[in-house]
């Protein structure tokens, strides 16, 4: 059932029971819509509260409904139904009420939260705004500076802030049942407020809008839901309640179906499918409950955060013991940083390096559960590495190689019980970055194949799967994206236009920006390693900048020339005389089709990746793209946006 009636004197409990999330699918709607008429018709019940069973209030509405023509009872309508009850609804919240949950909340006259519960708006990230008076009730109840920010970031807050809010009227511990069943008898004895929907609003002054709307622009890089819902909210600002209902209810329909909206719920999916791969179903991962990291580099330092951030114990193995202390620097600079930007408080960060154990020494990790290497870059390193391993750690702790490049076949040669060993490819800054590649060897058992998924799990970190190849599934793109890219400017497109077309497409910098900020000499000494071991790799433009000098911001120009101490990328004559012998005098291409031509590129090798098993389906390389690349993620990636 899935929704039911029990009544506890004069009040109601209506239970909603429908997982996993409780979304309002068309069986949910209608079931809360008859209740409203049973519950307005039984002269016993003074006031209901609605409640839900499983691990979360009601989360939205249904996201797999949204290709499809609407059924009735219209969400909106469910709501106004709620409001205009006989008797006051009290929402009782446990988990997260999103979106069409929050809207169903507000119809309610009262709403209790439990004190870890959270509440918001998240339709912006689906490419959509509310549709279910969450533009217009919002600025009603808490305000509209509360409801812009609320509505256009997305972002839910916890309980405690949508106290402060006026989102929620209490906050409970304990019982939420009992709690909300208490709090509906004592609002019984006093008059109710108004239903929100007949409260007042004031509208901030016009200035004040086209600040929010220059802000949010800015952000939302092409992305249009934030400044339609901005559009909603002054609509509902300063114009009547229905009038702002019926312009809101247009733009949620219009955007639904909307390829911004398509795309955005193709990867809200694929994030999901992804830590649950089906061909893993029936291999039970090992507990983690220890990790080491040998190397604490910019990698090796990343990662223990990240490990330590999910509360596990590290080790941390670096080669002596000055190394040990840089080590030990670059991980203290990680939660200093976060300390100043208001992230961790001074005694969290210190908590963080309480946990960690460092040194040279290999039996430090007699007893660890998980070990990842991030050592150089080199092959005999990173074998020297796993032989140490490989005799002091237990049979049952899972080996791991961050390797970018190297095939980790030939890292794994001669390890005892290779079965253990794993690719765990994380993204620079380790501790930030969601996508992790895992990457298992033809010896790799299902065993160890699923603890990586559970540890990305653990880390909060998307997990993708990909094959043995050079670069695995992201860099290799990413290799082809870049030679697109030079191929273009050899045929005449200027470099500032190449990367002034991928931030008009979305992406938060162009190839050749980005390339100046991470350095052009780490793919160039991997070219240069690769021609030195008889390969036939073909001199890139990059190769001329750094045999140049020019690798990037770090030696003051690579593309571009940049003044010292400042970022901004300046066209440079000394790039263009370089190169000049390289570039054709082809039609300059436009944005578009610039953009057209780089992301093609991306989408073919995508499919060769398919075809070689590198990749096991589209949408993996789409999160690859989305969430270590940058690509913008209401494009839905690569794949999504080649169709
Ligand atoms: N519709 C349909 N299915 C949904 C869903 C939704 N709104 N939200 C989650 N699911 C499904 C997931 O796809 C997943 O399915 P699977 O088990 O088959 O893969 C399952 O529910 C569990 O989801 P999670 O793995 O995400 O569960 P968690 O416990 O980690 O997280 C959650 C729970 C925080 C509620 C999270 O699922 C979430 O954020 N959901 C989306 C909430 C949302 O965006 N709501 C707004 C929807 S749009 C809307 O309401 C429009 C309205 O204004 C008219
Ligand atoms: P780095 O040079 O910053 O750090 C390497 C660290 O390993 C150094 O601190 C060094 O002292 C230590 N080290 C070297 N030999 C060691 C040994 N035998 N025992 C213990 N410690 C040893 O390098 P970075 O960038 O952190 O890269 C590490 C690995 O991660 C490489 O395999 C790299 O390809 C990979 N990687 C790098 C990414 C990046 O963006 N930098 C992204 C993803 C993977």
């Amino acid at each position: 059932m899935t929704v039911s009636i029990q009544h506890e004197g004069e009040i109601a409990v209506v239970t909603v029971d429908n997982p996993p999330v409780n979304a309002l699918g068309q069986a949910l709607r209608q079931g809360l819509w008859d209740a409203v008429g049973t519950l307005d018709a039984d002269p016993s019940v003074r006031a209901v509260v609605l409640i839900c069973a499983g691990r979360t209030f009601i989360a939205g509405a249904d996201v797999t409904e949204f290709g499809k023509p609407p059924v009735p009872p219209h969400l909106p309508d469910l709501v106004d139904r709620l409001e205009q009850a006989t008797k006051p609804w009290i929402a009782a919240i446990h988990g997260s009420a999103l979106g069409g949950g929050f809207e169903v909340a507000m119809g309610c006259r009262f709403r209790v939260a439990l004190d870890s519960a959270t509440v918001g708006l998240p339709e912006v990230t689906l490419g959509i705004v509310p549709g279910a008076s969450g533009t217009v009730r919002t600025p009603r109840l808490a305000g509209v500076e509360a409801a812009v920010e609320l509505v256009t970031t997305g972002r839910p807050v916890k309980a405690a802030k949508a106290l402060s809010l006026g989102l929620v009227d209490a906050v409970v511990t304990g019982d939420l049942r009992a709690e909300a069943v208490a709090f509906a008898r004592n609002a019984l004895t006093q008059p109710l407020p108004q239903p929100i929907s007949a409260r007042p609003v004031t509208s901030p002054d016009a200035a004040w809008w086209e600040e929010q709307r220059k802000a949010i622009a800015k952000r939302a890089k092409g992305e249009v839901a934030p400044l339609r819902a901005l559009d909603c909210l002054r609509m509902a600002a300063e114009k009547p309640f229905a009038e702002a209902m019926a312009h809101e209810r247009a733009t949620f329909l219009e955007l639904r179906a909307s390829d911004q909206a398509a795309a955005l719920r193709h990867i809200f999916f694929a994030e999901r499918g992804a830590p649950k791969p089906a061909h893993l179903d029936d291999a039970k991962p090992k507990d983690i409950r220890s990790a080491a990291v040998i190397g604490g580099g910019t990698m090796g330092a990343g990662i223990a955060a990240a490990l330590r951030d999910a509360g596990l114990p590290v080790t941390l193995i670096e080669r002596d013991a000055e190394a040990v202390q840089r080590g030990l620097q670059n991980l203290r600079s990680i939660f200093d940083g976060a300390v100043k930007r208001g992230k961790l408080t001074e005694a969290q960060a210190e908590a963080r390096m309480d946990g960690v154990t460092a040194g040279s020494d290999y039996s430090l990790l007699a007893g660890t559960d998980l070990v990842i290497e991030a050592v150089f870059e080199d092959l005999a390193v990173k074998r020297a590495v796993f032989a140490q391993l490989g005799q002091t750690c237990r049979v049952g702790a899972i080996l791991a190689t961050n390797t970018s490049y190297l095939d980790p076949r030939l890292i794994a040669e001669g390890l005892p019980h290779p079965d253990r060993f794993l690719g765990l490819h994380f993204f620079s800054p380790a501790n930030v970055m969601k996508l992790l590649e895992i990457v298992p060897t033809p010896t790799t058992s299902p065993e160890t194949l699923a603890t990586g998924f559970a540890l990305a799990r653990t880390l909060n970190k998307i997990p993708v799967q990909a094959g043995i190849c050079d670069g695995f599934i992201g860099n290799r793109i990413l290799k082809r994206y870049r030679a697109e890219a030079e191929t273009l400017v050899r045929q005449g497109t200027p470099i500032a236009a190449i990367d002034a077309a991928m931030r008009a497409y979305g992406f938060a910098m162009g190839p050749f920006e980005a390339q100046d900020l991470g350095g052009l000499d780490i793919a160039f000494l991997q070219r240069e390693g690769a021609r030195a071991a008889g390969q036939d790799v073909p001199e890139t433009l990059g190769d001329i900048l750094v045999r140049a000098g020019r690798k990037g911001q770090k030696t003051g120009g690579g593309w571009y020339d940049y003044m010292p101490g400042e970022r901004a990328p300046k066209p440079s004559e000394t790039t263009a005389r370089l190169l000049a012998e390289n570039i054709g005098s082809g039609p300059v291409l436009g944005f578009e089709e610039i953009a057209a031509r780089l992301t093609a590129a991306m989408a073919e090798e995508g499919r060769t990746i398919l075809a070689e098993g590198i990749a096991l389906k589209p949408s993996d390389i789409d999160l690859v793209e989305v969430h270590g690349y940058g690509y913008p993620r209401w494009r839905g990636g690569p794949m999504f946006a080649a169709g």
